[in-house]
């Protein structure tokens, strides 16, 4: 029979296309919500024909042999896969996907929350309104920076950094980025787009929003150096993973005025927070909602699902990361 461990509960819509697919004996739900741990996931895996981890389970190649031969196929439930061995599934045969695309506006929007958020102190704003200590409207209260007009700066211009690149048009912003691959011309036109290299990105921006993926090369990428040269006005947007900053040298930087504020969704050792981004009034502080609406996790659901049934009835996935796998 045919096994399937979906490793925390995901929306309907993917759990109807795999009970439809394979009979719902097939298909075990990991029972409590939260993550699984370590053990429970090693010995919940053994002999299934596909996992549909979640991108705080750790893939790699002791959990895939804990699954045994059978393994074909880690539909992973985020458009990150950082967290999956990709090298350790492609030495095996098995096929890895994501989920990309449907979650890029999403993203997109969320990143432009903290933005905002950072920029004008909705965070102080309310935990004071909340605290009843609130005298009322003040001249000097609360006063946040400008961001329409503004230049907002665009770290890794794939489909997130260009989605939040064009939202910077209706606040008439000028965009500047830095990525691996250029964009082409009519695009780059069409956002009022310049690429640039790391240093005038860091020097130029008012705004700075991080949409790299976490590979070796990322890890730190913005550290106590790089926000040096960043703007004292400047605010650092993080959706993308938590490790691309060096979390330890921006709590400092916040605490030390070497920028304005900064709105961050992803963290270095999720869940657990820096203890010194805590004390920082002007870090805006989000639980990792990146692509937390109702429909766009019915859409991952859906696209995960769909390409485990894929795999498993010898098709090949929308969406997958290692197609070596698929050619050999
Ligand atoms: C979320 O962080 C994702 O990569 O989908
Ligand atoms: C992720 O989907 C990206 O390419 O930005």
């Amino acid at each position: 029979m045919t096994r399937v461990l979906v490793t925390r509960a995901i929306p309907e819509r993917g759990l109807q296309l795999l009970y439809d697919a394979f009979g719902k004996d097939a298909v075990t739900v990991a029972p409590q919500d939260g993550s699984m741990a370590r053990a429970d996931l090693l010995a919940a895996v053994k002999g299934v024909d596909a996992l549909l981890p979640m991108l705080s389970d750790a893939v790699n190649g002791e959990l895939m042999d804990a699954a045994g031969p059978q393994l074909k196929v880690i539909a992973n439930y985020a458009v990150g896969y950082n967290n999956v061995d990709v090298k350790a599934a492609t030495e095996r045969g098995i096929i890895v996907t994501n989920t990309p695309g449907v979650l890029t506006e999403t993203t997109a929007d969320l990143a432009w929350a903290l933005l905002m958020a950072a920029a004008r102190r909705i965070g102080e704003g309310e935990r004071l309104t909340r605290s009843g200590q609130w005298a009322g409207w003040g001249p000097m209260q609360l006063l946040g920076v400008d961001v329409y007009g503004k230049t907002l700066g665009i770290y890794g211009m794939g489909r997130i950094g260009q989605a939040v690149a064009r939202r910077g048009l209706g606040f008439g912003m000028k965009v500047l980025y830095t990525s691996n691959r250029r964009i082409d011309e009519a695009t780059e036109k069409e956002l009022n787009a310049l690429q640039v290299d790391k240093d005038m990105l860091l020097e130029e921006s008012d705004f700075l929003s991080l949409h790299m993926p976490l590979t070796v090369d990322t890890r730190h990428c913005i550290g106590a150096a790089e926000l040096a040269k960043m703007k004292k006005t400047a605010v650092l947007v993080n959706t993308a993973r938590g490790p691309v900053v060096d979390e330890a040298a921006l709590a400092k930087a916040l605490q030390d005025g070497v920028i304005f504020a900064a709105g961050l969704d992803v963290f270095e050792e999720e869940p657990t927070i820096h203890p010194e981004l805590y004390k920082c009034e002007n870090a805006v502080i989000a639980p990792h909602l990146g692509s937390a609406s109702l429909e766009t996790r019915s859409r991952m659901a859906e696209i995960a699902a769909g390409n485990v049934v894929r795999v498993l009835r010898g098709e090949e996935p929308t969406t997958c990361v290692n197609p070596a796998v698929l050619q050999g």
